[in-house]
Protein backbone atom coordinates (compact mmCIF):
# COMPACT_ATOMS: atom_id res chain seq x y z
CA UNK A 1 0.00 0.00 0.00
CA UNK A 2 0.97 3.82 -0.87
CA UNK A 3 2.60 5.85 2.22
CA UNK A 4 0.69 9.39 2.62
CA UNK A 5 3.88 10.91 0.85
CA UNK A 6 3.30 8.63 -2.27
CA UNK A 7 -0.78 9.39 -2.50
CA UNK A 8 0.16 13.60 -2.38
CA UNK A 9 2.76 12.97 -5.10
CA UNK A 10 0.20 10.97 -7.38
CA UNK A 11 -2.32 13.94 -6.58
CA UNK A 12 0.25 16.47 -7.39
CA UNK A 13 1.09 14.94 -10.70
CA UNK A 14 -1.60 14.63 -11.96
CA UNK A 15 -2.73 17.90 -11.16
CA UNK A 16 0.65 18.99 -12.77
CA UNK A 17 -0.57 17.54 -15.98
CA UNK A 18 -3.27 20.52 -15.76
CA UNK A 19 -1.33 22.99 -14.29
CA UNK A 20 1.80 24.75 -13.31
CA UNK A 21 0.72 27.19 -10.97
CA UNK A 22 2.00 27.91 -7.71
CA UNK A 23 -0.94 29.20 -5.72
CA UNK A 24 0.36 30.70 -2.28
CA UNK A 25 -3.12 30.86 -1.08
CA UNK A 26 -5.48 27.53 -0.47
CA UNK A 27 -9.12 28.37 0.92
CA UNK A 28 -11.91 26.09 1.69
CA UNK A 29 -15.30 27.07 0.52
CA UNK A 30 -17.45 26.05 3.54
CA UNK A 31 -21.44 25.16 4.13
CA UNK A 32 -23.47 27.42 1.52
CA UNK A 33 -20.21 29.19 0.89
CA UNK A 34 -20.75 29.35 -2.86
CA UNK A 35 -20.63 32.81 -3.84
CA UNK A 36 -17.02 32.97 -2.52
CA UNK A 37 -16.11 30.83 -5.44
CA UNK A 38 -17.25 33.97 -7.45
CA UNK A 39 -14.43 36.19 -5.94
CA UNK A 40 -11.93 33.46 -7.31
CA UNK A 41 -11.07 34.50 -11.11
CA UNK A 42 -11.60 30.49 -12.43
CA UNK A 43 -8.58 29.69 -14.69
CA UNK A 44 -8.82 25.68 -14.10
CA UNK A 45 -11.44 23.14 -12.32
CA UNK A 46 -10.69 20.23 -11.52
CA UNK A 47 -13.48 17.70 -10.28
CA UNK A 48 -12.43 15.86 -7.15
CA UNK A 49 -13.16 12.36 -8.91
CA UNK A 50 -10.33 12.92 -11.16
CA UNK A 51 -7.79 13.68 -9.16
CA UNK A 52 -5.87 10.45 -7.58
CA UNK A 53 -6.79 9.48 -3.83
CA UNK A 54 -8.75 12.30 -3.53
CA UNK A 55 -12.66 11.50 -1.84
CA UNK A 56 -15.48 12.41 -3.40
CA UNK A 57 -17.62 14.58 -1.69
CA UNK A 58 -21.51 13.25 -0.72
CA UNK A 59 -23.29 16.15 0.64
CA UNK A 60 -25.54 18.20 -1.63
CA UNK A 61 -24.44 22.00 -0.55
CA UNK A 62 -20.70 20.63 -1.73
CA UNK A 63 -20.13 20.81 -5.09
CA UNK A 64 -16.52 19.14 -5.38
CA UNK A 65 -13.78 19.91 -7.29
CA UNK A 66 -10.74 22.15 -6.98
CA UNK A 67 -10.28 25.36 -8.37
CA UNK A 68 -7.27 27.21 -9.72
CA UNK A 69 -7.43 31.05 -10.80
CA UNK A 70 -6.79 34.41 -8.96
CA UNK A 71 -8.14 37.09 -6.22
CA UNK A 72 -6.72 40.16 -6.99
CA UNK A 73 -3.36 39.40 -8.53
CA UNK A 74 -3.12 36.80 -6.06
CA UNK A 75 -2.91 33.11 -7.02
CA UNK A 76 -5.08 30.83 -5.47
CA UNK A 77 -6.73 27.07 -5.18
CA UNK A 78 -9.75 26.44 -3.86
CA UNK A 79 -11.58 23.68 -2.62
CA UNK A 80 -15.30 23.48 -3.90
CA UNK A 81 -16.84 21.35 -1.48
CA UNK A 82 -14.92 19.50 1.68
CA UNK A 83 -15.12 16.12 3.47
CA UNK A 84 -16.62 15.41 6.66
CA UNK A 85 -15.74 12.72 9.39
CA UNK A 86 -19.46 12.43 9.62
CA UNK A 87 -19.89 11.53 5.62
CA UNK A 88 -17.88 8.55 6.55
CA UNK A 89 -14.15 9.46 5.91
CA UNK A 90 -11.32 9.24 8.13
CA UNK A 91 -9.77 12.30 9.27
CA UNK A 92 -6.42 11.37 7.40
CA UNK A 93 -9.31 11.45 3.86
CA UNK A 94 -10.67 14.60 5.33
CA UNK A 95 -7.51 16.54 5.50
CA UNK A 96 -5.58 15.25 2.35
CA UNK A 97 -6.69 17.84 0.13
CA UNK A 98 -4.65 20.17 2.35
CA UNK A 99 -1.63 18.21 2.09
CA UNK A 100 -2.10 18.54 -1.71
CA UNK A 101 -2.12 22.00 -1.39
CA UNK A 102 0.56 22.41 0.36
CA UNK A 103 2.86 20.35 -2.11
CA UNK A 104 1.36 22.31 -4.59
CA UNK A 105 2.51 25.70 -2.65
CA UNK A 106 0.18 27.26 -0.51
CA UNK A 107 1.41 28.66 2.53
CA UNK A 108 -1.77 30.27 3.89
CA UNK A 109 -4.59 28.17 3.91
CA UNK A 110 -8.40 30.47 4.61
CA UNK A 111 -10.98 28.51 6.02
CA UNK A 112 -14.45 29.24 6.21
CA UNK A 113 -17.54 27.05 7.88
CA UNK A 114 -21.32 27.37 8.54
CA UNK A 115 -21.47 27.64 12.53
CA UNK A 116 -23.54 27.13 15.52
CA UNK A 117 -23.50 30.25 17.32
CA UNK A 118 -22.51 29.61 21.57
CA UNK A 119 -22.02 33.11 22.43
CA UNK A 120 -25.45 34.71 22.79
CA UNK A 121 -24.19 38.25 21.95
CA UNK A 122 -23.63 36.42 18.33
CA UNK A 123 -26.86 37.15 16.03
CA UNK A 124 -27.58 34.92 12.83
CA UNK A 125 -25.51 35.76 9.76
CA UNK A 126 -22.69 37.21 11.81
CA UNK A 127 -19.43 36.58 10.03
CA UNK A 128 -16.45 35.41 13.17
CA UNK A 129 -13.22 35.32 12.91
CA UNK A 130 -11.90 32.27 14.63
CA UNK A 131 -9.36 32.74 17.18
CA UNK A 132 -8.83 29.72 18.28
CA UNK A 133 -10.24 26.21 18.29
CA UNK A 134 -11.37 23.01 20.71
CA UNK A 135 -11.11 19.26 19.08
CA UNK A 136 -14.06 17.10 19.70
CA UNK A 137 -14.58 15.39 16.99
CA UNK A 138 -13.48 12.21 18.43
CA UNK A 139 -9.92 12.06 16.61
CA UNK A 140 -7.26 13.50 15.29
CA UNK A 141 -5.53 13.33 11.41
CA UNK A 142 -2.33 13.21 12.97
CA UNK A 143 -2.92 10.02 14.59
CA UNK A 144 -0.44 6.77 13.25
CA UNK A 145 3.07 7.12 11.99
CA UNK A 146 4.47 10.38 11.56
CA UNK A 147 6.03 11.17 8.63
CA UNK A 148 8.83 13.71 9.62
CA UNK A 149 9.04 15.55 6.24
CA UNK A 150 5.52 16.26 6.45
CA UNK A 151 5.90 18.07 9.77
CA UNK A 152 6.84 17.24 13.49
CA UNK A 153 5.19 14.17 15.71
CA UNK A 154 4.27 16.87 18.22
CA UNK A 155 3.41 20.25 16.68
CA UNK A 156 2.57 22.94 18.62
CA UNK A 157 -0.90 24.82 18.30
CA UNK A 158 0.90 28.43 19.45
CA UNK A 159 -0.88 31.25 17.55
CA UNK A 160 -2.85 28.21 15.29
CA UNK A 161 -5.17 31.30 13.82
CA UNK A 162 -2.19 33.14 12.83
CA UNK A 163 -2.43 36.37 14.78
CA UNK A 164 -1.19 38.75 11.84
CA UNK A 165 -3.37 37.08 9.11
CA UNK A 166 -5.93 37.84 12.34
CA UNK A 167 -5.00 41.59 12.65
CA UNK A 168 -4.94 42.15 8.86
CA UNK A 169 -8.85 40.19 8.86
CA UNK A 170 -9.54 42.71 11.75
CA UNK A 171 -8.41 46.01 9.76
CA UNK A 172 -9.86 44.96 6.54
CA UNK A 173 -13.10 44.36 8.07
CA UNK A 174 -12.95 48.01 9.64
CA UNK A 175 -11.88 49.92 6.45
CA UNK A 176 -14.84 47.79 4.80
CA UNK A 177 -17.68 48.62 7.38
CA UNK A 178 -18.24 44.93 7.74
CA UNK A 179 -18.97 43.71 11.21
CA UNK A 180 -16.77 41.36 12.47
CA UNK A 181 -17.34 38.88 15.47
CA UNK A 182 -14.72 37.01 17.41
CA UNK A 183 -15.00 33.84 18.72
CA UNK A 184 -13.63 29.87 19.79
CA UNK A 185 -14.65 27.40 17.26
CA UNK A 186 -15.55 24.21 18.67
CA UNK A 187 -14.91 21.28 16.37
CA UNK A 188 -17.77 18.30 17.23
CA UNK A 189 -18.03 15.53 14.62
CA UNK A 190 -21.90 15.77 13.72
CA UNK A 191 -24.11 14.53 11.93
CA UNK A 192 -26.79 15.81 14.34
CA UNK A 193 -26.77 19.21 16.04
CA UNK A 194 -26.72 19.01 19.28
CA UNK A 195 -28.98 18.83 22.37
CA UNK A 196 -29.90 22.05 24.79
CA UNK A 197 -27.74 20.26 27.64
CA UNK A 198 -24.73 20.01 24.93
CA UNK A 199 -24.72 23.72 23.77
CA UNK A 200 -24.77 24.36 27.46
CA UNK A 201 -21.86 21.96 27.94
CA UNK A 202 -19.66 23.80 25.22
CA UNK A 203 -20.44 27.23 26.02
CA UNK A 204 -19.28 26.62 29.48
CA UNK A 205 -16.23 24.88 28.36
CA UNK A 206 -15.12 28.32 26.55
CA UNK A 207 -17.00 27.85 23.10
CA UNK A 208 -18.47 30.69 20.54
CA UNK A 209 -19.27 28.20 17.92
CA UNK A 210 -19.96 24.95 17.06
CA UNK A 211 -19.46 23.35 13.93
CA UNK A 212 -18.66 19.70 11.88
CA UNK A 213 -15.62 20.42 10.22
CA UNK A 214 -12.45 22.41 9.93
CA UNK A 215 -10.37 21.49 12.87
CA UNK A 216 -8.90 18.08 11.13
CA UNK A 217 -7.80 20.72 8.40
CA UNK A 218 -6.02 23.31 10.78
CA UNK A 219 -4.30 21.04 12.36
CA UNK A 220 -3.30 19.40 9.02
CA UNK A 221 -2.12 22.85 8.34
CA UNK A 222 -0.56 23.32 11.04
CA UNK A 223 1.19 20.07 11.23
CA UNK A 224 2.66 20.95 7.72
CA UNK A 225 3.51 24.38 8.69
CA UNK A 226 0.55 26.52 6.88
CA UNK A 227 -0.38 29.47 8.01
CA UNK A 228 -4.32 29.71 8.98
CA UNK A 229 -7.06 31.82 8.93
CA UNK A 230 -10.61 30.69 9.59
CA UNK A 231 -13.88 32.42 9.38
CA UNK A 232 -17.32 31.23 10.42
CA UNK A 233 -20.62 32.70 9.27
CA UNK A 234 -23.28 31.82 12.41
CA UNK A 235 -26.55 29.95 10.70
CA UNK A 236 -28.12 29.38 13.84
CA UNK A 237 -28.23 30.00 17.39
CA UNK A 238 -26.98 27.26 20.10
CA UNK A 239 -28.89 28.79 23.30
CA UNK A 240 -29.73 26.29 25.70
CA UNK A 241 -32.45 28.03 26.97
CA UNK A 242 -33.68 29.95 24.22
CA UNK A 243 -33.20 26.84 21.81
CA UNK A 244 -35.55 26.82 18.42
CA UNK A 245 -36.34 23.95 16.18
CA UNK A 246 -33.16 24.37 13.27
CA UNK A 247 -32.79 22.28 10.30
CA UNK A 248 -29.47 21.52 7.32
CA UNK A 249 -31.62 23.41 5.17
CA UNK A 250 -31.99 26.38 7.04
CA UNK A 251 -28.21 26.16 8.12
CA UNK A 252 -27.60 26.52 4.34
CA UNK A 253 -30.02 29.01 4.04
CA UNK A 254 -28.25 30.96 6.34
CA UNK A 255 -25.09 30.48 5.33
CA UNK A 256 -26.05 31.61 1.71
CA UNK A 257 -27.56 34.88 3.04
CA UNK A 258 -23.98 35.80 4.40
CA UNK A 259 -21.95 34.66 1.78
CA UNK A 260 -21.77 37.76 -0.04
CA UNK A 261 -20.08 39.83 3.13
CA UNK A 262 -18.00 37.07 4.07
CA UNK A 263 -16.63 36.89 -0.23
CA UNK A 264 -16.16 40.32 0.39
CA UNK A 265 -14.01 39.82 3.55
CA UNK A 266 -12.09 37.31 2.57
CA UNK A 267 -11.18 38.77 -1.13
CA UNK A 268 -10.32 42.42 0.48
CA UNK A 269 -8.34 40.20 3.36
CA UNK A 270 -6.43 38.40 0.41
CA UNK A 271 -5.40 41.23 -1.47
CA UNK A 272 -3.79 42.58 1.90
CA UNK A 273 -2.24 39.00 2.22
CA UNK A 274 2.03 39.68 1.74
CA UNK A 275 2.44 36.25 -0.20
N1 LIG B 1 -24.10 22.60 15.53
C1 LIG B 1 -23.17 21.91 14.86
N2 LIG B 1 -22.80 22.21 13.64
C2 LIG B 1 -23.36 23.26 13.04
C3 LIG B 1 -24.33 24.01 13.67
C4 LIG B 1 -24.72 23.66 14.99
O1 LIG B 1 -25.60 24.30 15.61
N3 LIG B 1 -24.70 24.99 12.80
C5 LIG B 1 -23.94 24.83 11.69
N4 LIG B 1 -23.15 23.76 11.83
Amino acid sequence: MKNLRQTIDDSVAFIRTKTKETPKIGIILGTGLGALSKTVTRELEIPYELIPHFPVSTVESHAGRLLFGTVGVKKVVAMEGRFHHYEGYSFKQVTFPIRVMKALGIEILVVSNAAGALNPQFSKGDIVLITDHINLQGGNPLIGKNDDELGPRFPDMYDCYDKELRELAIQTALDEKINLQRGVYIGVAGPNLETAAEYRFLRTIGGDLVGMSSVPEVIVARHQGTRVIGFSVVTDMGLADALEPCSHEKIVAAAEKAGPILSKLIEKTIKRMKV
